[in-house]
């Protein structure tokens, strides 16, 4: 599939945004293994999740989508999932890869996960390492850092862990191993990277303790299932707040964003640039933050970004390459380094496609150094099949001179399943 974009003058129009990925898989993943039943509102039905729906599916829980797309989960408890008859097909999704693989160590039967040649390039050993000092018996490709990944159910033990690099998968995979075991696990952050996972299980009653930089868990407690509302994914939404704030007139508001504060980083950043957005309606939902935002126009300029906000910003950061090329000045980002093990490697994909729209823009082993303002060019973009980088380039074609194509499109279905069809009412 191909993406046509044109050059336009403003977006404007009241927006929803579907529901946020991170939170769409932890709903399904915890729902299957705490006790009753867990109805979902506003799940994303994008191809990622859905990957994580069938991998439960096949590890025997009973899941329903009804008719006005609420998803019902009938869980399992934690000792009721039973051993898959068949691969576990993960698809693109490091979310479901790493966090299943966390959950079926505590499992006493065999697995296998695998996926796509995106997934199969994916460092595992980062979460294979915290895994097996818990007991786990997990193994894969490469001395255990590429999938397939094959799990054989084990006894699993506490353990306290300091995590090398930020990462909410790591630490979800842990936490969700941590669930089977005896006694206390504690994991610490080097920086603080999304906690969906930890607020949820709060939500169901798990034995958990939060604090800036640790979180403390006791396994053997039953979960306890309740019903979910999920907010509007501020990843996705972010295309649309990037788009407003550098074309000229634009003025939008977008319904019922999740507002979580380790995802708030483009926000925050973009208010630094100069950017008008206001935050209204403030809501707790589902011990999650929530809000409307409001968008308008306003001239932007360069920072630099460093590494202690990449955690609450890494998925927009090639967006943010986009908006830096419209901002005065230099912006400078580093200590992003973790782009490079995304579905693709970021850093290159965003740099080489800008460079073609004429984008004054230089790569860097931890991130990139952008010069703008910059009149960017149209032509033919490739998306490298990573939705980021597609939906990236489309804000990008938003601005640039003439027609740009973004070929291989249809990944934005990876997390954002009618992005073109929003695009087209703000742009209409
Ligand atoms: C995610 C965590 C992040 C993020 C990814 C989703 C999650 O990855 O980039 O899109 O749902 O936990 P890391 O945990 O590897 O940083």
């Amino acid at each position: 599939m191909k993406l046509n974009i044109y050059k336009v003058k403003k977006i404007s129009g009241t927006i929803n945004i579907p529901g946020d990925k991170s939170v769409s898989h932890r709903s399904l993943i915890l729902g299957s293994i705490a006790r009753g039943e867990m109805i979902i509102e506003n799940f994303l039905f994008s191809d990622d999740c859905l990957r994580t729906l069938e991998c439960l599916r096949n590890l025997g829980v009973e899941i329903q989508i009804t008719e006005n797309n609420l998803v019902r989960i009938k869980g399992k408890g934690l000792h009721g999932l039973r051993e898959p008859k068949i691969v576990l097909d993960v698809g693109n999704s490091g979310t479901t890869i790493r966090l299943l693989a966390g959950l079926l160590s505590g499992q006493q039967f065999y697995s296998v996960l695998d996926g796509d040649s995106s997934i199969k390039k994916r460092p595992m050993k980062r979460i294979v390492e915290p895994l097996r000092l818990m007991g786990a018996q997990i193994f894969g490709r490469e001395d255990s850092n590429f999938a397939p990944l094959s799990i054989n159910g084990s006894q699993i033990s506490a353990i306290s862990y300091s995590m090398p690099v930020a990462s909410a998968q790591v630490k979800s995979a842990i936490m969700l191993a941590g669930l089977f075991a005896a006694g206390e696990t504690v994991i610490n952050e080097p920086l603080c990277s999304r906690d969906h996972t930890e607020r949820m299980l709060g939500v169901l009653q798990a034995d958990i303790e939060v604090n800036p930089f640790e979180i403390k868990i006791r396994g053997g407690k039953e979960l306890q299932n309740t019903d979910i509302i999920i907010p509007g994914d501020i990843s996705s939404a972010a295309y649309f707040i990037a788009a407003a704030s550098v074309l000229k007139g634009s003025d939008i508001l977008i319904k019922s964003v999740g507002i979580n504060p380790t995802r708030t980083g483009i926000l925050e950043i973009l208010k630094k640039m100069g950017a008008k957005i206001d935050i209204l309606n403030y809501k707790i939902i589902s011990n999650e933050p929530q809000a409307d935002l409001r968008i308008k126009y306003s001239e932007l300029k360069g920072m630099e970004i460093g590494k202690e906000i990449i955690p609450s910003i890494i998925d927009e950061l090639p967006l943010l390459a986009v908006v830096a090329t419209q901002a005065k000045g230099k912006t400078v980002i580093k200590g992003a380094g973790e782009l490079r093990v995304k579905e693709t490697d970021r850093i290159k994909a965003i740099v080489d496609e800008l460079k073609k729209m004429n984008a004054d823009i230089i790569e860097r082993a931890d991130g990139f150094i952008i010069n703008g303002p910059t009149t960017l060019h149209g032509g033919v973009f490739s998306s490298h099949n990573d939705h980021r980088i597609a939906m990236s380039l489309s804000i990008a074609g938003l601005l640039a001179q003439n027609q740009s194509i973004i070929e291989n499109s249809e990944c934005i279905n990876i997390s954002f399943p009618g992005f073109e069809q929003v695009l087209q009412y703000l742009i209409e």
